[in-house]
């Protein structure tokens, strides 16, 4: 029987416009002869409207102002029950950190990908590393700060940093995405102007040894069983950092692979992948990012995203495609682990 499965896209989170891109290829890509499909549209302002009209204006954003196949109150749709699964394209807060996760606990609906906790934790960064050291997978050096710790102490913060990192440094907000409010601080004397912006972010911070890096990514499918993709690295086109710009705006490809890595630091990183899947508790999908210290040759998790972006260019279905697991495969296969949980 055809499965009515909720696709749900936009949200309140500074990754709207990247929810867009991926919702918009993902109804591309979903074989429509197996399942009824029910967009449902979430705008900054966090209202909810069933949308059936072109999947280019859910790309474009355009489809807010399409009044015709605009129909309000689309949460409905999940309170009536009226469909068998959701699938959130939620990138970031309020739908990759647990939110829309618990939503659909509570009504008993199956939901594609991570549930409430592992969502969380992998959101936030700090408490992702701290359940990463736990299991003895290795992080970036790092030092968590509150925006109420920093008010209160901040001397006491700022020669702490100092004297326990070299640099440069990274700062960047705990639970954060697509590299807003990052930066790479050189001197002493710009460390509070970093913090500053990261706490616009959040209000929890990070303080990272600031790695001389190539970063790869590793896309895994499954919930007992996983697949693992092809190992990707990015290229930064001579950037300090992977930044918003370089991720979304260019339309130079960043994505390299085959990587050239020895066989056996590939094996390392897909024997990290999966342990970190399993014991961040991650069902259906993630994508784990590692640096690689090119000095030192160190391996380090730097975070694992429980939806990774989804856009024509993103790395996880490219990185799947290259084993010969397509699109449609990702997608029947994340729905199918959703209904039988
Ligand atoms: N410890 C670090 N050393 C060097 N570069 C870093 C470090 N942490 C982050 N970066 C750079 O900043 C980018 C964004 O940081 P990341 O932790 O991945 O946050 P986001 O969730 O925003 O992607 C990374 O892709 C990398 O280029
Ligand atoms: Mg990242």
């Amino acid at each position: 029987m055809k499965k009515k499965i909720a696709i749900i896209f936009g949200g309140e989170s500074i990754e709207h416009e990247v929810s867009l891109a991926s919702a918009a290829e993902l109804l591309t890509h979903i074989d429509k002869s197996k399942y009824y499909v029910y967009p449902i549209g979430i705008t900054k302002d966090g209202e909810w409207f069933e949308y059936n009209g072109d999947v280019e204006k859910i790309a474009s954003g355009q489809w807010e102002k399409d009044e015709f196949y605009k129909v309000p109150n689309g949460e409905k749709i999940l309170f009536n029950r009226d469909v068998d699964c959701v699938f959130p394209l939620l990138h970031g807060r309020n739908g990759e950190d647990g939110t829309i996760q618990g939503l659909c606990k509570l009504l008993k609906l199956p939901i594609v990908g991570s549930k409430v906790l592992s969502s969380s934790l992998c959101m936030d960064k700090a408490y992702g590393k701290f359940i990463l050291e736990k299991f003895d997978l290795p992080v970036t050096p790092y030092m968590v700060i509150t925006e109420k710790e920093f008010k209160d102490d901040k001397d006491r913060i700022l020669s702490q940093i100092v004297n326990n990192y070299s640099f440069p440094l990274i700062v960047k907000p705990s639970s954060g995405g697509s590299s807003m409010g990052v930066s790479k601080v050189r001197i002493k004397e710009n460390i509070e102007k970093a913090i500053k912006t990261a706490f616009e972010f959040d209000n929890k911070i990070l303080i990272e040894k600031a790695v001389n890096l190539r970063e790869f990514k590793v896309p895994v499918l499954g919930k007992d069983n996983l697949f693992l993709g092809e190992i990707g690295e990015i290229d930064y086109h001579g950037k300090e950092i992977f930044d918003y710009e370089e991720k979304y705006l260019k339309e130079v490809d960043n994505l390299v692979c085959p990587v050239d890595l020895s066989e056996e630091y590939k094996d390392r990183i897909y024997e990290y992948a999966k342990k970190a899947f399993k014991v961040l508790d991650c069902s259906g999908m993630a994508r784990v990012d590692f640096f690689f210290d090119k000095e030192t040759e160190e391996i380090y998790i730097n975070e694992v995203n429980t939806i990774p972006g989804f856009t024509k260019n993103s790395s996880y279905p490219k990185l799947l495609n290259k084993k010969g697991i397509s699109e449609k495969d990702i997608i029947d296969k994340l729905i199918e682990y959703a209904i039988n949980e």
